[in-house]
């Protein structure tokens, strides 16, 4: 018998469920070492897992517990949420998408692995691919954005990050691909309420990512909270056996979100803990994270007939597969051992990547003729507003063992890379609240200086999980203190720190230049000075659509055709009576200090058949006067088909770095399997017919070049 086999043989039940059970550590309450609260549980086998612990001392410490004093001695699971970064920490994941770089992505999952293995973590709850398409919706600062071609390349890219080539590697960390059941789409982006997608909706967009993370290996898949149509994810045996291990195949293992066993009780669809826990399981969730409705639930339902112990022992099995995958069993201590230590990358690299990472993430929004770079000559500036010289901010939400007292603000970035320029700083407001007695002095600031850098935004904990807002605007008295800024006449540079984009049309149209800072990690403010100063060439692109009025929310651009297309002047046609329906700024976009132009769209051959490619290229020129990196994105519409295509479907981005006045040819094969899509049978079905071939800078319809290919019967 192997080891699982005679684990399982030797297990009570107390002790099988006790692997389905994680809980947390607490560790900022109690300390380093064993939490008392789970200490017991670990040492009688109640306890299989634990989440929000690190550090190799007290990982070590709590490991000796399952390892050496309880009857089996199965080492713990210990996972966290390692979502961008752990020590080091890299810009949130919104503002990482706008890289569309799927090789930087991954560099920044394996340096996190290192780090947080180094604190003897085994496991994260990470990558976040929930698409959003509703900036209401505080989690869509932690995912890759509105598209399901860009989060999958981003599912990948991260799953072969955190998991490295080897699990059982003591620098690498189980991957758990989040939040499964279309989270994104809860109704007006309100946390934790119902998303009503329709099954095909929820195929197309919401899924695809998962089958990407499944594809690349992914350990473990944690299900969202929420229900969709009345089916709570937690529970919905369909989607997780049915089509996540049926159709997928994906044999690793499902951890419950924090309580949400518990929580179908008050979804409706549980009696009692008995039915929670069973539901659960029969569905296929293996690990009960916080509920301990397993715990208290399981031994009923088994009583009850609810659940067989089968269905328990295959659920354990699947656990103690990944800690034997993760190596546990042979060395319970090889992460966070000194070696681990020795061998992983240097912390001044993995600083140095935060650093590229985060200016590369900084999407230029608008920028008037010479605003940006700021002039060498530069001798005085006023850098102002509540994000100015915050650190801890910059971290954003879900910033792991980070420290905002290490990390670099935009004051202390910009003091740095302008030695000879005196810069006078005042917050005058705070990120909420209404007191404005800091704004005069403020603006006395101001007057005195050649031009003025403003720093607005959110505060980190204002996205995020439990963080959605009705309102898109910035928080607090923060626009009036924009506005008498902008009054004075002066040279503006807008920052906004956000973890999602916020509509201030007033400040778009008002300022010289405004850039989308996001929350960039413990580099975010070198990597601002690089991108202000100009030693960095803004490269960052939207992977949302960015709104000019909360009431376009959800907003995205893959729209599916209305009969009444958008014509503006034009009553009935699909707008709004007293909104422009066109976004602030369309996905993709974000400008260069260089000046890219396209030309000379082709496509060969012009007509295909099934099983054969079309070669689709474009030539891509540099007319500025510096030297940049363009970013092109390749778009295709399926004019007619048996069910209505998008207007603009995502197929590939190419990155291109020209120097000044230099020209080059982009191009893409594009195999014309992708043009599938899920037919009303709901399988992937090939329709002959015309598409159309978009090209751009982003996906601004009127910016692309177009032509049409025809797939032959
Ligand atoms: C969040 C998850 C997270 C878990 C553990 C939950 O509240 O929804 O994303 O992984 O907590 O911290």
């Amino acid at each position: 018998m192997g080891r699982i086999d005679t684990l399982l043989a030797a297990m009570t039940l107390e002790e099988k469920i006790g692997q389905l059970t994680m809980v947390a550590s607490f560790r900022a309450v109690t300390g380093p070492g064993a939490p008392r609260d789970a200490a017991e549980g670990v040492r009688s086998g109640r306890i299989g897992a634990l989440l929000n612990l690190w550090g190799a001392d007290e990982t070590h410490a709590v490991q000796r517990l399952a390892v050496d004093e309880s009857r089996l001695g199965i080492p713990l699971l210990l996972g966290l949420d390692v979502v961008h970064g752990h020590r080091t920490i890299f810009p949130v994941p919104l503002a990482e998408a706008c890289l569309f770089d799927p090789a930087l992505w991954e560099k920044t999952a394996r340096a996190a692995a290192e780090e947080a293995a180094m604190d003897g973590v085994a496991l994260t709850f990470a990558p976040m691919l929930d698409v959003a398409r509703d900036p209401r919706w505080g989690r869509i600062v932690e995912g890759p954005g509105e598209d399901p071609w860009v989060a999958s390349q981003f599912a990948a890219a991260k799953t072969r990050g955190f998991q490295g080539h080897d699990l059982s590697a003591a620098d690498s960390l189980a991957a758990t691909a989040k939040h499964l059941g279309a989270y994104g789409a809860v109704t007006a982006g309100r946390e934790y309420a119902s998303a009503d997608v329709s099954e095909r909706t929820l195929h197309e967009i919401y899924l695809p990512p998962f089958a990407a993370a499944v594809a690349a290996g992914t350990a473990a898949i944690m299900p969202a909270f929420n229900d969709i149509a009345g089916a709570p994810t937690t529970a919905n045996a369909a989607l997780l056996q049915g089509w996540l291990r049926g159709h997928l195949g994906f044999r690793g293992v499902l951890i419950s979100d924090y309580n949400a066993v518990a929580e179908l009780i008050d979804h409706g669809v549980a009696g009692d803990t008995a039915e929670a826990a069973a539901l659960a399981l029969k569905a296929g969730v293996d690990i009960d994270m916080m509920g301990d409705a397993y715990a208290k639930g399981l031994p009923e339902a088994l009583r009850r007939g609810l659940v067989g112990m089968a269905e328990i022992d295959a659920s354990v099995r699947r656990v103690l597969e990944l800690k034997e995958r993760l190596g546990l069993f042979d060395d319970p201590y090889r992460r966070g051992a000194s070696g681990a230590r020795a061998t992983a990358g240097g912390a001044a690299d993995r600083r140095g990547l935060a650093r590229d990472v985060a200016r590369r993430a900084i999407v230029l929004l608008t920028c008037a003729r010479d605003a940006l770079p700021l002039s060498p000559d530069i001798r005085r500036l006023a850098l102002i507003g509540p994000l100015a010289a915050a650190r801890q901010e910059m971290l954003g939400p879900w910033a792991s063992a980070g420290r905002g007292e290490e990390a670099a603000s935009i004051l202390q970035g910009l003091t740095a890379a302008l030695p000879d320029c005196r810069i006078d700083h005042a917050a005058g407001v705070d990120i909420a609240g209404d007191d404005t007695r800091g704004v005069s002095a403020a603006l006395d600031l101001c007057r005195d200086a050649e031009a003025v850098v403003l720093c607005l935004g959110e505060a980190a904990s204002m996205s995020g999980e439990a963080a959605s807002r009705a309102d898109l605007g910035l928080p607090g008295a923060q626009r009036a203190l924009a506005e008498a800024v902008l009054d004075l006449g002066k040279p503006v540079v807008a920052l906004l720190c956000s973890g999602r984009p916020l509509a201030l049309p007033w400040l778009f149209e008002r300022a010289d230049a405004v850039l989308a800072a996001w929350f960039l990690g413990g580099e975010a403010g070198n990597a601002v000075a690089d991108v202000l100063t100009g030693k960095f060439n803004p490269t960052g692109k939207l992977p949302v659509t960015w709104p000019r009025h909360v009431g376009q929310a959800p907003i995205f651009y893959a729209q599916r055709p209305s009969g009444r297309p958008t014509k503006v002047g034009d009553r009935y046609t699909s707008s709004y009576l007293d909104l422009s329906a066109a976004p602030q700024f369309p996905f993709g976009h974000g400008l260069s200090f260089s000046r890219f132009a396209l030309h000379d769209l082709r496509r060969d051959p012009s007509r295909v058949k099934a099983g054969q490619a079309v070669t689709i290229s474009v030539s891509v020129a540099n007319e500025g006067g510096v030297d940049g990196e363009a970013t092109l994105f390749l778009f295709v519409r399926d004019l007619v088909a048996s069910v209505a295509r998008p207007v603009m479907e995502l197929k590939g981005v190419r990155k291109i770095v020209l120097t000044a006045g230099a020209r080059e040819q982009a191009t893409w094969r594009l195999p014309v399997e992708t043009l599938a899509f899920i037919g009303r049978g709901f399988d992937p079905v090939l329709e002959p017919g015309v598409f159309e071939v978009h090209v751009g800078l982003s996906a601004d319809p009127i910016e692309c070049l177009t032509d049409v290919v025809e797939l032959l019967r």
